[in-house]
């Protein structure tokens, strides 16, 4: 896989030390409320896990699937959910886990889902932040990095379905994507 990547924006010590940042303030902040972390499928999976693992409060885990890329390295800006969570949400203590937020439309669209369904408060924490793209208005409450406008690749981040399984987030060769 590496000779696909330009660079390496984050290896995964640094990734680590930063999970275990956010994991404190999250923890601090979530001490006394219904915290149930819902997961964006699938490149949130690998932080979620990392993240939760650092964490020492009583959580619910839960995930969710919206309308993705597909092979294509642009946002659509309209969101569908493709596979719901398994739970009730009202009243509970949201926290939207995201790999990385880009135009913002996902996380604006899965905030007013959540909600409208009767979630006490709804919040979101991604590991990356393209902040220059962003078209909604939203901020994530917690944030990892902050990453340029190029296409990034590992730790979750795939590209048309590949590169997930890198241990670090990395810029992909724009030769591999604008073939
Ligand atoms: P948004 O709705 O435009 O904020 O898009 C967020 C989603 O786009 C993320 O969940 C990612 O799946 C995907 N995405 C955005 N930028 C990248 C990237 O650089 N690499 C891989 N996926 C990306
Ligand atoms: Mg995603």
């Amino acid at each position: 896989m590496k000779r696909d990547i330009e660079e390496i924006l984050f290896d995964e010590d640094t990734i680590k030390g930063k999970i275990k940042e956010l994991a404190a303030k999250i923890q601090e902040d979530y001490k006394d409320k219904d915290l149930l972390m819902v997961g964006v499928l699938n490149g949130a999976v690998i932080f979620y896990v990392n993240l939760m693992m650092e964490m020492d409060i009583i959580m619910e885990m839960n995930f969710i699937r919206v309308s993705s890329y597909g092979a294509g390295t642009k946002s659509s800006g309209n969101v569908r959910v493709l596979y719901d969570l398994e739970t009730n949400i009202v009243g509970k203590d949201v926290l939207i886990v995201e790999d990385i937020i880009d135009s913002g439309n996902t996380l604006y669209a899965l905030r007013e889902i959540f909600l409208s369904r009767g979630a006490r408060t709804v919040k979101s924490c991604c590991l990356l932040d393209k902040v220059e793209r962003r078209e909604a208005n939203i901020m994530p409450d917690y944030v990892g990095f902050i990453v340029p406008d190029k296409f990034l690749v590992g730790y979750g981040l795939d590209f048309a379905g590949k590169y997930r399984n890198l241990k670090y987030v990395g810029v992909l060769k724009p030769e591999i994507y604008s073939v």
